[in-house]
């Protein structure tokens, strides 16, 4: 990848006016922890993602784990050596300030000098020294926790650079998850189908009233640097879908020529459309009248009242363009899942400020698959915009850029070397996302041709002045 710089240039509907205020933001569990309760919650995350982390790298052979299943991935043993790589690095080294354990593999391991399709030629450490090494790297970071004050230190406050790591980890989790569904052979992961539609019927559209609201955080403890600061942003009122565009929906898109007509393409959509030859969503087949998905080793007929996934950014644009629609901006998405009109407070989830539970989103390879729109009454936001976190990435029409004040934090290499063009941003995590990698403010971002990904998305329109009632 090749870092770009740029300015940062709000969008044409995002009006910055300023730093956010303070009687605006949040409540937060973290004020409630006393240290010795920090630490013991800390431990808990490392262990849960670990728990993860090995089934997602034991369900598999040694050939599976060191195979490249696709040029766009990592061998999953690489994956597994590189969140050891990064814990060693940022929590032994830096925050313990410990004797490194093994400095001779940082370069194998550094994502910035090894394009993933390369990965497989390097000498990598096999399955073997790899889970020896995440081990060790582990027993020394446990000790690191139980002695390191959690305070006089940007990186230690909040135990900010353990909340990093523990991201850092389910991150690579959910891509160790689409290195599963791009993997060939039988089924090897299981899990229970996610909840049956519960809401009743849904308006299609949810009116999110024009005005500021408050975009980012300053005070989420475990939040990274690109969604900091908080600030207030206008938007113009708008439409929103009230749930993702579901496979029934998309399948009359297919049946209607969406992929044969340029007209409802971008330009970059359509030659991108044309070059990779996209006639439907990745892992679908045709079988005479019906739809076929291929999901983690499975094939499966399409359910149609799930989000539909792995559709890129350019098949988000035409399907909208379809529709008489459009993608929102990310401030739109916000807006939508966080403001609550009672109180002009910005909520850290479309519930509320509690940590999310599985009655409230899909999300943390619980399920392995979306749920149906209306699974989830209890995560609307207060405008009732539901699944807005959980099921399925949502692609929004915004490029990825520092908030104004951004400051890189702790390094360039996490987020700003990405602001520019290149990407769009996608809100709201999957069913493979943890929720200790999902929040209102989350920001993903991604090529706008990427499929592999558990992407879906919802559409928006401008608000008509008669409509606003
Ligand atoms: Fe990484």
């Amino acid at each position: 990848m090749r870092p770009s710089h740029h300015d940062i240039e709000p969008s044409r509907r995002m009006r910055t006016r300023g730093k956010g205020d303070s009687a605006v933001t949040a409540n937060h569990p973290f004020e409630q922890l006393g240290t010795e309760q920090l630490r013991e919650h800390v431990a808990q995350q490392l262990r849960r993602t670990r728990q993860r982390s090995a089934l997602l790298t034991d369900s598999v052979d040694d050939d599976d784990l060191v195979r490249q299943h696709s040029r766009l991935m990592s061998p999953l043993v690489w994956d597994l050596a590189h969140i050891g790589n990064q814990e060693e690095i940022w929590l032994v080294r830096d925050v313990g300030g410990r004797e490194p354990l093994r400095t001779d593999i940082d370069e194998l391991y550094d994502a910035f000098q090894h394009p993933r399709a390369q990965r497989p030629q390097l000498p990598l450490l096999g399955p073997t020294e790899a889970r020896g090494y995440v081990g060790q790297v582990r027993d020394k970071v446990l000790d690191v926790l139980e002695r390191v004050p959690l305070e006089g230190r940007r990186l230690t406050e909040h135990a900010f650079a353990f909340g990093m790591i523990v991201q850092h980890e389910q991150q690579h989790d959910e891509t160790m998850l689409a290195t599963h569904q791009l993997r060939a052979g039988a089924p090897v992961l299981e899990a229970p189908p996610p909840p049956a539609a519960s809401a009743g019927p849904l308006p299609a559209e949810v009116l999110v009233p024009g005005g500021a609201f408050t975009m980012g955080t300053s005070t989420e403890p475990w939040a990274l640097d690109n969604e900091r600061p908080a600030h207030t942003v206008h938007v113009d009122p708008f439409f929103i879908d009230t749930v993702p565009v579901t496979n029934r929906q998309y399948q009359r898109f297919i049946a209607d020529g969406g992929y044969d007509h340029p007209r409802w393409w971008s330009e970059a959509g359509w030659a991108y459309r044309q070059r990779a030859d996209l006639t439907a969503p990745r892992f679908w087949t045709r079988e005479g009248e019906r739809w076929l998905r291929r999901r983690f080793g499975m094939t499966e007929p399409v359910p149609p009242d799930e989000p539909v996934v792995h559709v890129c950014c350019y098949e988000a644009e035409a399907y909208a363009a379809w529709a008489g629609r459009r993608l929102p901006t990310e401030a739109e998405w916000e807006k939508a899942a966080r403001f609550d009109p009672a109180t002009g407070r910005s909520r850290r989830y479309p519930w509320g400020d509690a940590d999310p539970t599985p009655e409230h989103a899909n999300l943390g390879q619980r399920h392995l698959q979306p749920a149906p729109v209306g699974a989830y009454p209890s995560g609307a936001s207060p405008l009732g915009v539901h699944q807005l976190i959980g099921d399925v990435w949502e692609w929004t029409s915004s490029e990825f850029h520092g908030y104004p004040g951004f400051v890189a934090f702790p390094y360039r290499e996490y987020s700003e070397v990405f602001f520019g063009d290149e990407y769009r941003v996608l809100r709201g995590g999957s069913f493979g996302t943890d929720a200790a990698a999902c929040r209102g403010t989350f920001r993903n971002w991604d090529y706008p041709i990427r499929r592999q990904i558990f992407a879906g998305f919802r559409t928006a329109r401008d608000a008509r002045p008669d409509e606003l009632g």
